[in-house]
């Protein structure tokens, strides 16, 4: 396999050097791939171009991509994986800093769990046998566990435990070459959590590999001061997009609600039933939901063209009225044992709705407005 390590870099001049010549030395223990680094240099004054330059000239395996601007953490990587992939036509990128905060002897332990056979290997620093540095301010560490047990829980991963973490390896093929990193949520360090919940959601096989996390050698952090903000804002955007259909659902749902209510009120009290009562405005408030849950709550997902319309609406018809059929034979059994009053009749017609709520978000998700796989 052609494994590329990703190194990005700003002002490691006094690191980087001696990282390459360490990496080389690892890579020799399987020799059975065939080990790449590209560092992505982020314009750094301090000369580190020129170190990698030097290094260059005896090591063809050596690749440096150059910034016009040091671009954020999010951006170097995005650039350098275009390039692993598209030029050094990468099977696996490894995400390594340049400081040995990671320890470059952990390199093959991380991508052997690639030939083991997953496709996302993460150097966990909050696994069994894995470790931040005891010298890190209370605040740093309580800010970087904290922080990996809200992402867990907000993002309900719950087989990873390092979330931002920056040492890990990743399979290209339907994986990286997958993911949207146009799209990508953050141009800093908060994009490994954009990437990760993105892996998870590809189905990629992961696998945590315990790390101890080091101290900088030399030179300093380079993180930036918002990392915290930024990183809460991806948590919670990558929350909302996946809940934006259901939230939505759940507004078109209300909606349908009131006028569904309403009308078996008016109904009932006026012309009909309560049993047909039931049915008729549970007709009504389905055709009001169902355009509305077209053309916004499943807008992106639109049924197009009349042949698909007319399917698609005799498809919701039939499922919603399942429901409806159920609800009003609740209604019907209800008034005609507990006697035909206001809060019989509504407490079945509730009742009913759940069940309906349940039904439809599933049918029309699932079914309906499911996402096309090509
Ligand atoms: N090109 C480029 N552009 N390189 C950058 C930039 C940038 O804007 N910012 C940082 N780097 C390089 C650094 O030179 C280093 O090689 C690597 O990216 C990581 O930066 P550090 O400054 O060493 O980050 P850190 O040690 O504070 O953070 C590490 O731990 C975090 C979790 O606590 C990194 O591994 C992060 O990825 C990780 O999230
Ligand atoms: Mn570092």
């Amino acid at each position: 396999m052609k494994i590329v390590i990703v190194i990005p870099t700003y002002n490691e001049a006094d690191n980087i050097g001696r990282l390459a010549d360490v990496l080389q030395q690892e890579f020799l223990k399987r020799s059975q791939h065939d080990f790449h680094i590209l560092v992505v240099e982020g314009n750094s004054p301090d000369g580190t171009a020129e170190v990698v330059r030097e290094k260059m000239k005896n090591n063809p395996n050596i690749h440096l991509l150059m910034e016009k601007v040091k671009a954020g953490l999010g951006a170097a990587y995005v650039y350098g994986f275009k390039e692993a992939m598209n030029e050094l036509k990468a099977d696996v990128i490894v995400e390594m800093d340049a400081d040995f905060q990671h320890d470059p002897k952990d390199v093959v332990r991380i991508v052997d769990e690639i030939d083991n056979g997953y496709d996302y290997v993460i150097g966990s620093r909050f696994t069994k046998g894995g470790s931040i540095p005891d010298e890190w301010a209370f605040k740093r560490k309580f800010f970087s566990v904290g922080g990996n047990i809200f992402s867990k829980i907000v993002l309900g991963i719950f087989d990873v435990n390092d979330f931002t973490s920056g040492f890990k390896a990743s399979r290209v093929k339907g994986f990286v070459d997958k993911l949207p990193l146009e799209a990508i949520l953050s141009q800093g360090f908060a994009y490994k959590i954009d990437l990760l919940f993105k892996m998870h959601r590809l189905g990629a096989k992961i696998k945590e590999v315990p790390i101890k996390f080091g101290l900088r050698d030399r030179g300093d952090s380079k993180m930036e001061k918002n990392n915290l903000r930024d990183s809460l804002r991806v948590v919670v955007t990558l929350r909302y997009n996946e809940n934006k259909n259901f939230v939505r659902f759940l507004v078109v749902g209300g909606i349908g609600f009131i006028v569904d209510a309403g009308l078996f009120n008016i109904f009932r009290i006026s012309v009909l039933s309560s049993r047909d009562s039931a049915v008729a405005s549970g007709f009504v408030a389905m055709i009001v939901t169902f355009l509305l849950n077209n053309y916004w709550s499943f807008g992106e997902r639109k049924i197009d063209g009349v042949q698909k319309k007319v399917l698609g609406f005799i498809l919701y018809i039939v499922s919603s009225f399942i429901p409806i059929a159920v609800r009003s034979r609740l209604v019907g059994f209800s008034v005609s044992t507990f006697g035909d009053t206001a809060l019989v009749s509504n407490t079945a017609f509730l009742i009913g709705i759940i069940f309906g709520l349940i039904w439809n978000f599933t049918v029309y998700s699932k079914i309906i407005w499911k996402v096309n796989k090509r």
